[in-house]
């Protein structure tokens, strides 16, 4: 609790262009919290480097991640926004977790096994304890709500273990959070292969929507999704495409599916593509507008890092030392 309110705290890596999955899964849903909850969000650039990054791009990225919350509806006044390596306490907390984390539980995290396989040249220490870093980030501010796609969701549950077995062994020091996985967007998938999550990452500019593609590329996207043959606009079983459409639709216009189905009974999929292109595009317009405003005040959002880290660094180190005293380390005054 800070000030009576209980906390959130969700983070994003500054490691590429942000999709609609980021902002559906997790940023779209970020402000709703605000009023209610003390909120931490973080541009979380020390995961981010767990992936070979060229400096520049990562520099800018972050400061687009920043931009990009702020023009998503996270107001810098009601939210702790805010940039992981100014926070010195989330590598500090990580390193003490990492001796309450079990090899074993490591090697079972899906996320490892696939981004190993997908950067072969560089299966690194920090690609493996990446989880711990990102309990840290969340147990460090005593958080009681995570939202998150469901992509982090054995990463969240792993927090928890680590949380409950801190507690266990030196008494109550941690919160054990719980996670707000959003019932439609929780899994946008790629348009290419919708058996596949859409990701950021992906090389096939194609299968992904970023946030701030124009309205013209994200309607040709669309246009291209892979579908099925059988030419129905229903929620079913087996028909992963049409279903990726309609939650993305679903979404971004909040329509139920029974109503979409209605919507367009009878009609042929290129109409549906269409309708979904326009809906994603023009509830990111003003989203884009925002953001290229933000990043032409550089100073602004310098402004809004220096606050949001002087702000996380004190809650952190309560945490951290809080976490220094349980452990036996000597303080000093
Ligand atoms: P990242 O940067 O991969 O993604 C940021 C957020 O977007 C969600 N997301 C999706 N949701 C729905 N459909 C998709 N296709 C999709 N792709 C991504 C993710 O679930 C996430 O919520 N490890 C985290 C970052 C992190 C973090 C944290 C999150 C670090 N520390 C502490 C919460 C709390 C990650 O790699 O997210």
């Amino acid at each position: 609790m800070i000030a009576d309110k209980k906390i959130v705290f969700s983070g994003v890596q500054p490691s590429g262009n942000l999709t609609i999955g980021n902002y559906l899964g997790a940023i779209k849903n970020f402000s709703a919290f605000s009023d209610e909850y003390k909120c931490f969000y973080c541009v979380v650039d020390l995961h981010a480097v767990t992936v070979r990054q060229v400096p520049a791009e990562l520099r800018r990225r972050t400061y687009e991640t920043l931009a990009l919350y702020i023009a998503c509806g996270l107001d810098p006044e009601k939210n702790t926004l805010f940039v992981q390596s100014h926070v010195p306490a989330h590598a500090e907390l990580a390193w003490s977790l990492n001796c309450y984390t079990m090899f074993g539980e490591l090697s079972r995290m899906t996320q490892f096994k696939d981004k190993s396989a997908k950067h072969a040249n560089n299966i690194n220490a920090g690609l493996f304890t990446y989880p711990v870093l990102m309990a840290s980030d969340i147990l460090l501010y005593q958080t009681d709500l995570v939202p998150v796609g469901v992509d982090q969701k054995q990463h969240l549950e792993l927090a928890r273990d680590i949380a409950i077995r801190f507690n266990g062994v030196y008494s109550d020091t941690f919160t054990v959070p719980e996670g707000y996985i959003p019932p439609a967007g929780m899994k946008i998938m790629s348009l290419a292969d919708p058996t596949s999550k859409m990701s950021k990452s992906d090389p096939n500019a194609n299968a992904v929507v970023y946030i701030l593609d124009s309205k013209d590329d994200i309607i040709r996207k669309f246009k291209r999704a892979v579908t099925d043959s059988d030419c129905e606009i229903r929620y079913a079983e087996g028909k992963d495409g049409i279903n990726n459409l309609m939650s993305i639709y679903k979404c971004f216009t909040g329509k139920e599916f029974s109503d979409i189905e209605r919507e367009f009974d009878g009609k042929g999929y290129g109409d549906f593509k269409l309708a979904v292109g326009e809906a994603c595009a023009d509830a990111l317009a003003p989203v884009r507008g925002e953001f290229e405003r933000l990043m032409a005040d550089k100073a602004y959002l310098e402004g809004v890092m220096k606050a949001g880290a002087d702000e996380a660094n004190y809650h952190a180190r309560k945490t951290l030392s809080k976490v220094y005293r349980k452990i036996g380390f000597t303080q000093i005054k």
